[in-house]
């Protein structure tokens, strides 16, 4: 545990760039459930994304999209939140349940659309089944009211003799899904928001909702509507409701078409945690909660400029080098302060602000999709508190429909070189990975990296995501444009290790 998560030294070039690891400086075990997902009914995200029904050739008998169910395996996600996002502010969710035939077609006023229904809960449900991954089903405090929210959650998980227990079994569900996280609410504080509070009517709203939750399955755990962090609203809503929630969920978005300002955007995020953080401290202090679980659950980041892809226009991005550099770099956040994030959720999984785009005759992936798929597969273990001597980004700073222009001046080190490490025993063997994005647009690095210990000799490994344009793009015409090589390297302790201008890199490390 610490209070800190690296220590940076300002250095004039990369000639004196280095990276210090001890693997006993342990921050804290990274919750695999940083890695999740989140699917809304928004675009193309559910139908013509995770299910295609009628599209025989790329789906089975459910109407999954088989192409994408596999590159969604390979992100290793542990959690999904479903179904929104702004859209579960006025959906009722029995809307979605029994015969698909009687199923009622609906005005959707987040994103103006329709919404079919023909996708529901247990659509959902055995969805995650098929995917082996666990449920986040985010309630609706929008139009939705107490009493519906706990019927959803008696049909989810109940197993006794009641109405929306015994109408789940109906339906043709026997056993209970079980379902563990529940989301109080989207975004409440936003003026797009169908039912938009202000944080005095939110806190009474979701005390009463927790409670009642509490009492009808007292196995879940409750996700309290966040801000961004750094918003008086979590301020205000943690102190209400630090002994009611499990998790504070925060939401932020980074984006800019300037390359540095987008490539340095996930700093707000860190400080919005670190701050939250602080913020849980003070409610535990003042509430006399020294004991309250409390970690973030960052239900939606990315990177997203909603004015270039519009939401009510299917938010469908195409992202560059940059954006999976800027990736590459929320995920160090999360691994850097794993002792806070209990769960993060990139929003979303597919076509919708994702990291996979499909038409009806297959998919490609992103940019995106390479860095989170390293992180996910190897970013697991223990954080440890890294040492970093780098040149530092000294110029503006700034964010997409949020301003970031605060962010050069609450965060002095925007390094060139953005780290973070994990250790971990993998068959018997003790290894490290550091992550590195060089975030330098004109200069290539050579950083001699040392470890607290014995490196073996051989078992040192390195990814590398790089194209020489920061504009490259994969498209269906061009998939394979931006792309990881991967390759056995050899390492011994102390010496330098390249890292292209503008280059995400996964190392291995293996110890003696
Ligand atoms: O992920 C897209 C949207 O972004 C979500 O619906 C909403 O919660 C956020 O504003
Ligand atoms: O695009 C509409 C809303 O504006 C998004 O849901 C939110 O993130 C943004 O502020």
């Amino acid at each position: 545990m610490a209070n800190s998560s690296q220590t940076i030294k300002q250095v004039s070039s990369f000639d004196e760039s280095e990276i210090r690891i001890d693997p006993a400086r342990v921050l804290a075990p990274v919750d695999p459930k940083i890695y999740s997902g989140f699917l809304e009914h928004l675009g193309r995200c559910i139908y013509g994304g995770i299910v295609d029904y009628g599209n025989a050739k790329l789906t089975n008998d459910k109407g999954f999209r088989l192409d994408v169910c596999q590159a969604l395996k390979d992100l290793d996600m542990p959690v999904v939140r479903w179904p929104g996002g702004n859209f579960v502010s006025s959906y009722h969710w029995v809307d979605g349940i029994g015969p698909k035939e009687d199923r009622p077609r609906r005005p959707e006023l987040a994103w103006l659309g329709e919404e079919s229904n023909v996708f529901g809960t247990d659509e959902f449900m055995e969805w995650c089944e098929y995917m082996n991954v666990e449920p986040y089903i985010c309630l609706n405090m929008g139009t939705g009211t107490l009493d519906e929210a706990l019927a959803w959650i008696e049909y989810c998980n109940s197993d006794r003799n009641t109405y929306y227990a015994n109408l789940r079994r109906k339906n043709g569900r026997e056993k209970p899904y079980n379902v563990k996280y529940w989301g109080l609410g989207n975004e409440v504080y936003g003026p797009w928001q169908v039912g938009q509070m202000s944080k005095e009517d939110y806190s009474k709203q979701a005390f009463q909702w927790a409670k009642a939750i509490r009492l009808l399955d007292p196995t879940v755990k409750l996700i309290g509507c966040g801000c961004t962090g750094f918003d008086d609203w979590d301020r205000y809503v943690t102190n209400e409701l630090i002994k009611s929630v499990d998790y504070h969920s925060i939401h932020l978005y980074t984006c800019h078409q300037d390359y540095y300002k987008n490539v340095t955007g996930p700093a707000a995020a860190e400080r919005g945690i670190q701050i939250a953080k602080n913020m849980f401290d003070l409610a535990k202090i003042t509430q006399n909660a020294p004991d309250a679980p409390m970690k973030i659950c960052f239900d939606e980041w990315n990177v997203w400029d909603p004015v270039r892809a519009d939401g009510s226009k299917g938010a469908e991005e195409q992202y560059d080098l940059s954006d999976a550099l800027a990736v590459a770099s929320w995920c160090n956040v999360f691994v850097r302060q794993a002792e806070s994030v209990g769960m993060a959720n990139i929003a979303q999984c597919v076509n919708v602000i994702a990291p996979i785009m499909t038409s009806p005759d297959g998919l490609f992936l992103q940019t995106t999709y390479f860095p989170f798929r390293l992180f996910s597969n190897y970013m697991r273990g223990n954080s440890l508190n890294v040492h970093v001597s780098t040149p530092v980004y000294h110029g503006e700073t700034d964010g997409n429909n949020l301003t970031l222009k605060w962010l050069k001046g609450v965060e002095p080190n925007l390094t060139l070189l953005d780290v973070s490490a994990v250790a971990k025993v993998e068959n018997g063997q003790d290894v490290l990975y550091v992550a590195v994005v060089n975030r330098s647009e004109t200069d290539d690095a050579t950083t001699a990296i040392k470890v607290d210990g014995t490196v073996a000799p051989a078992g040192a490994y390195r990814w590398t995501l790089y194209h020489d344009n920061i504009r490259a793009t994969n498209t269906f015409a061009s998939p394979n444009e931006v792309a990881v090589t991967e390759e056995a390297v050899s390492f011994a302790n102390g010496s330098k290790v390249a890292f292209p201008k503008h280059s995400f890199t996964l190392l291995k490390i293996a110890l003696a």
